[in-house]
């Protein structure tokens, strides 16, 4: 029987939004969260939200995601402070209003979204093991079914467009997460991606200056509130009945199928290979 209380729970993007809720129910049922967030001062802050939500003294790590070299630092202080990992919550998330390219070369909504959290992933496999069971959820997104992969132009080099570079990330976590699973069967660590809802959060902060009349309009009006939005991955996190469920797409609380793209075994393994080939060259170049 899978209780969460005592395991210790690393969640990436956990200054704000479905990350921080997701932290805060987490420690307050007992499990030992690790918060990872990019800005010294945010974490700090987040942190005391849930220490006083919790009563409990969540660990915390700073990482800017769009470095590649930043997450191996990660990962080497999370392989010597931790003896085990049982859940990873790959969660942080971000989009850019204009195509911006990170110090390693590479758009920065595939490399916050996917490429960082592939990077950890690999990295804390051997915390994984030692926690196993285990489980890793990956939080993507219903806009990955209008995402596309072009392996010749992974970065939209050609026709940048917000929405187009989002998708393309949310299908990168959903593939990511399905050709985990399979590479982690036998292993009794799981791997499995959840789109939450449209939650009203801060994930469009980066969304250009224009549309954000709009997007407030929708948020107050469409947008389901934040605790709402954490409770799958929350249940994800928690759930006896998800403990042997592996390689799944969640809508909200319950499996679904993905886009037929997002099914595509060869595309799955060539994202792996491509992922594996960017971090390789990321940790040249640093
Ligand atoms: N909100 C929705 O409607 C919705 C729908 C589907 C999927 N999702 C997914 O849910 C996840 C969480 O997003 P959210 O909605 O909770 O948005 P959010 O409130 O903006 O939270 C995003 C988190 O990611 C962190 N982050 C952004 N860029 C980073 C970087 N370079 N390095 C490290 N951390 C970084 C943010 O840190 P800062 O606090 O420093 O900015 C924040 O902690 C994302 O993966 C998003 O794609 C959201």
């Amino acid at each position: 029987m899978w209780s969460i209380n005592g395991k210790t729970v690393v969640i990436t993007g956990a200054t704000s939004g479905i990350g921080l809720e997701a932290a805060a129910v987490l420690a307050a049922q007992g499990a030992s969260t690790v918060m990872i967030g990019r800005d010294a001062g945010r974490l700090a802050h987040a942190t005391a939200v849930v220490e006083d939500r919790s009563g409990a003294r969540p660990a915390s790590y700073v990482c800017d995601f769009a470095s590649i070299a930043a997450v191996g630092r990660l990962a080497d202080r999370l392989l010597s402070d931790l003896p085990a990992v049982h859940v990873l919550i790959n969660n942080a998330g971000a989009v850019f209003a204009k195509r911006t390219v990170t110090s390693d070369g590479v758009e920065a909504t595939f490399a916050v979204n996917h490429l960082a959290h592939f990077a950890l992933t690999e990295r804390l496999q051997p915390l994984l093991m030692a926690g196993a069971p285990g489980r890793v959820i990956t939080v993507a997104s219903g806009r990955h079914f209008k995402g596309t992969m072009d392996f010749d132009d992974l970065g939209f080099a050609r026709g940048y467009q917000i929405l187009r570079a989002y998708g393309r990330s949310k299908l990168a976590n959903v593939l990511f997460a399905s050709e985990l699973a399979r590479r982690l069967e036998g292993s009794q660590v799981t791997s499995n991606s959840v789109h939450p809802g449209r939650v009203a959060t801060n994930i469009w902060s980066g969304a250009p200056a224009w549309s954000k009349p709009l997007i407030r309009f929708w948020l107050s009006r469409t947008f389901i509130a934040v605790s709402e939005g954490a409770a799958p991955v929350v249940a994800l996190a928690t759930r006896s009945a998800c403990e042997d469920v592996n390689g799944r797409y969640f809508d909200r609380f319950e499996p679904a199928l993905p886009s037929a793209l997002a099914q595509d075994r060869d595309v799955a393994a060539r994202l792996w290979r491509e992922s594996e080939r960017l971090v390789a060259s990321a940790l040249k170049v640093s």
